[in-house]
């Protein structure tokens, strides 16, 4: 555990760059961000337990594979996260959905929490923290640490942009969890804000500003 993926499916880091583009507007940003998270999910969900069923086919009884069984808890964090949910949940619609909701301070850049609503049995469930973007790490580090306190156990974290010092806030404060990312990028400005980066990942989701 404590691993960092990026994933460099041409699929992924095509969208990726039109999701980045300051010219792709708010569906367009929207819909991309959904076909992403969904891309990522199913890499993400690679190493998900199977076992062995036979079905009846219109011909004869084939052998063949189930997922088994394992409960998954989707951790969006407010309000940013919420623009990737969708596009995971149709890929595993079984997986039940907890918030977390986080703003960072745009003076001290530290989160502030102002909502928590989980599964009552997380500590039972692989639990998926999403959120597009890894600046700090300050947003993630708290919601992971919100939901180990309400008993959560097994936590991945996914996010579609990192800078290296948000990846390193998690890797030392949560060396157990693993992070998926579609881009590692170069560092952060003065602001908090990730470069090359996409912008507010929010304000670009839901036309605010
Ligand atoms: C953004 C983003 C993350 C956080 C990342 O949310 O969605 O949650 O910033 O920054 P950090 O790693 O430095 O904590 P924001 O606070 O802008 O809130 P929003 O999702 O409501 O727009
Ligand atoms: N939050 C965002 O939405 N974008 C950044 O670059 C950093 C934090």
């Amino acid at each position: 555990m404590g691993n960092v993926f990026v994933f460099d499916h041409p699929l992924i880091q095509h969208k990726l760059t039109y999701i980045r583009d300051k010219n792709t507007g708010t569906k367009e940003f929207r819909e991309l961000v959904d076909e992403v998270a969904m891309l990522m999910a199913f890499e993400i969900t690679r190493d998900l337990p199977v076992k062995e069923v036979n079905v009846e086919t219109p011909v004869t009884t084939a052998p063949s594979k189930v997922l088994a069984g394992k409960k998954l808890g989707l951790v969006p964090i407010l309000r940013a996260g919420l623009g990737m949910v969708d596009g995971v949940r149709k890929l595993i619609p079984a997986a039940k959905v907890g918030h977390v909701g986080l703003y960072r301070d745009p003076e001290t850049f530290k989160p502030v929490e102002y909502y928590v609503k989980l599964p009552n049995d997380i500590e039972e469930r692989e639990l998926i923290v999403i959120d597009p973007m890894l600046a700090t790490g300050g947003s993630a580090n708290d919601a992971i640490a919100a939901l180990k306190k309400r008993g959560g156990k097994n936590i991945r974290l996914m996010c579609l942009i990192a800078a290296p010092e948000g990846v390193e806030v998690i890797k030392e404060a949560h060396p157990d969890v693993d992070i998926y990312l579609a881009a590692m990028d170069e560092r952060l400005d003065d602001h908090g804000y990730i470069i090359p980066g996409l912008g507010d990942a929010g304000d670009r989701l839901f036309g605010t500003k």
